[in-house]
């Protein structure tokens, strides 16, 4: 029988490793490492690291904590280099690169401190420069990096080395790409408040390291893996100078390799094994490609992309268009839930039982509106008992001058809201006022934004006609103790998924995150959720029974090839939808969320859900206004 590849693809210019998770990716470089630092120690001999920050090599670091607290594990003998800090700024900002890596790692093992360098984002400007040189002396002091880590930016920057940057540039000031800044305007509570420079060590010096593990995680970072690993190398990537190194290597979790060729075309790398997943894929593609609808492919089409093998397996282009086209028909259902006393042999969801216990989880309000708004609707009308679970309140992406808005409310109406008495509600304004963007919020504001939130997500409850009834505010404990990128799921997140689980043991779940980045709040809600929901699998019966449906919920939709229900929206239900999202005000304009991207929210995915339903059509599907679409997950 023919395999699909899934190793050595000709296409990638540079060796490539692909985990099915980035815990599982992070643990092979964490202990790869390791063994290079416990080789030298028994050598009585020093390591020396290139270390990265961001939220790529987070895991990595807590595996080596967890290596030495729990196996005694030593890193006395490792020297280490950051690759880059932010400029100007000090040290002790909550968002400094020096800050960050003493949080992650530093102060939980036992390196020395005389050993750990990170670039010095305090220096004047017109001493940056020398001590950028002085850094690189260090380096070479130091005997050179054994081993960098790299993360990669969506611009293909490695360090802040950003387009444009020279395969030979040395330790540097450099100024921020605009979409870097606003990757990191979460982190910053906005994009304005990002620094503009930041101090980088230069390709040339990270391409002098003996060996260089470049990691990704998410679906974000796909489109550039792909540029990086499989196009000329180019200064527009500066990730993509990697391979011309002898010894670097990327090491990807699915999502982020998603987009290369040895999974979007098997068939160009080399024999597969055509299953029906493949054939769709590559009848979806190349309708997209050539630009005709299914059933006008010919024998032509097929032989001139590459498909000649398809061909002679399958007959010819007529049964598999037909094939194909049955198949994408069968998507699209008007009854999510199913239909009931209807055949569902080619349906999405099953017909019985009729009426089904649904749960909804968001990992924050509005995300289930955006991801599944109409379907929601649809659910409800049709019968079934639906939940919606707001895994978090998304009180952290909520401005300071929505809390101070809501404080001075309660106060003009002589309210003692939330326990709160009239000189208590006026101390927070006041503490309001003074308070600095990026400082932490106190425990009060926080509970006053998460009431804004959660006011936010009944309202839009209410325009889309449900039943206040169905929302559950679960506020999870990792969200509440956490912070961007920091967060950190535990024991009492998986079991209070359990326990809601267990409660309605739903005959379909719908969630999404599983392709983002496993340390945003999407990512760890789902990962919550699968969590226990295994658990729950162990012991019980019900979960055989469930269907998990996954929605996108970040700006992207899922590509048509692997729908697998696609529910249609009436011009009158995306309007009800885009109300309902509108009521999300505190995540309008002025917020840090909609900063992150050029539009809107609500408008990204009312224009998504419109291209969806364009796609089918030129497909040659009926024409609808808008779709809503659902992965099936297959655990
Ligand atoms: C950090 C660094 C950057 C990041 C990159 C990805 O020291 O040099 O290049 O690696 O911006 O950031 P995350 O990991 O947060 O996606």
């Amino acid at each position: 029988m023919k395999k699909n590849i899934d190793s050595k693809s000709p296409f990638e210019r540079l060796p490539a490793s692909v985990f099915s998770s980035s815990e599982a990716a992070a643990i092979r470089v964490a202990r790869e490492i390791a063994d290079l630092i416990r080789e030298r120690q028994e050598q009585g001999l020093k390591v020396v690291l290139g270390l990265a920050t961001g939220s790529t090599p987070v895991p990595v670091y807590r595996e080596w904590i967890r290596m030495h607290r729990e196996e005694g594990f030593s890193f006395a003998n490792v020297v280490s280099f950051n690759l880059d800090e932010y400029y100007p700024l000090s040290r002790t900002h909550r968002e400094s690169y020096w800050r960050f890596m003493q949080d992650q790692l530093f102060a939980h093992i036992d390196i020395p401190e005389e050993q750990v360098h990170v670039p010095n984002g305090e220096v004047g400007r017109d001493k940056a420069f020398e001590d950028c040189q002085e850094y690189e002396q260090r380096i070479a002091d130091a005997g050179g990096i054994d081993i960098q880590i790299l993360g990669i930016g969506r611009t293909g920057h490695i360090g802040f080395n950003e387009p444009g940057s020279g395969i030979d540039s040395r330790t540097r000031l450099v100024t921020l790409d605009e979409l870097t800044r606003r990757d990191a305007a979460r982190d910053f509570l906005g994009e304005n408040n990002v620094p503009r420079y930041a101090i980088t060590m230069g390709v040339g010096t990270i391409m002098e390291a003996r060996k260089i593990l470049l990691l990704a995680w998410g679906r974000a970072k796909a489109g550039v893996i792909r540029k990086a690993l499989e196009e000329a190398p180019t200064d527009h990537i500066p990730a993509s100078y990697l391979q011309s190194h002898p010894n670097a290597e990327f090491v990807l979790d699915e999502a982020a390799a998603s987009l290369l060729t040895r999974y979007t075309e098997p068939w160009r790398v080399g024999f597969v094994d055509w299953t029906p997943e493949l054939v769709r894929r590559a009848v979806l593609g190349l309708c997209q490609k050539v630009d005709k609808p299914i059933l006008k492919l010919v024998d032509k089409d097929y032989n001139e992309h590459g498909l000649a093998d398809l061909l002679t397996v399958k007959g010819s282009a007529y049964q598999l268009n037909i094939h194909i086209f049955n198949v994408l028909q069968h998507t699209i259902t008007g009854w999510p839930g199913g239909k009931p006393d209807a055949d569902d042999s080619a349906r999405p969801e099953r017909a019985q039982p009729a009426q089904k216990r649904v749960l909804i989880l968001a990992s924050e309000p509005q995300e289930d509106i955006l991801g599944l708004g109409g379907t929601i609707r649809r659910l409800c009308d049709q019968g079934h008992e639906v939940t919606i679970a707001y895994a978090t309140s998304g009180d952290l992406a909520v401005p300071d001058q929505e809390a101070k808005a809501a404080l001075e409310l309660l106060q003009d109406l002589g309210d003692l809201g939330g326990g709160l008495d009239a000189g208590s509600i006026q101390e927070q304004i006041k503490d309001l006022g003074k308070k600095d963007i990026l400082d932490f919020d106190s425990e009060t504001v926080r509970v006053v934004k998460a009431a804004i939130r959660e006011g936010e997500a009944r309202q839009s409850a209410r325009q889309l006609g449900l039943s206040q009834k169905i929302l559950r505010f679960l506020r999870m404990p990792f969200y509440r103790k956490g912070h961007y990128r920091r967060f950190r799921l535990e024991e009492e997140d998986f079991a209070m998924l359990q326990q809601l689980l267990q409660e309605l043991k739903p005959h379909q779940i719908f969630v999404s995150g599983s392709h983002d980045d496993p340390s945003s709040v999407s990512g760890l809600t789902f990962r919550a959720l699968r969590e226990a929901f295994a658990r729950c699998s162990e012991s019980e019966e019900w979960p055989q029974h469930t269907y998990v449906w996954m929605y996108r919920g970040s700006g992207e939709e899922w590509p048509v090839d692997r729908i697998d229900m696609a529910v249609p929206l009436s011009p009158g239900e995306l309007n009800r939808k885009v109300i309902a999202a509108l009521q999300h005000r505190s995540q309008h304009s002025q917020s840090p969320n909609a900063l992150l991207e050029q539009s809107e929210s609500w408008q990204r995915t009312e224009h998504l859900n419109r291209r969806t339903a364009e796609l089918y059509d030129r497909l040659g599907m009926a024409e609808y206004e808008a779709i809503e679409c659902f992965v099936r997950w297959r655990s």
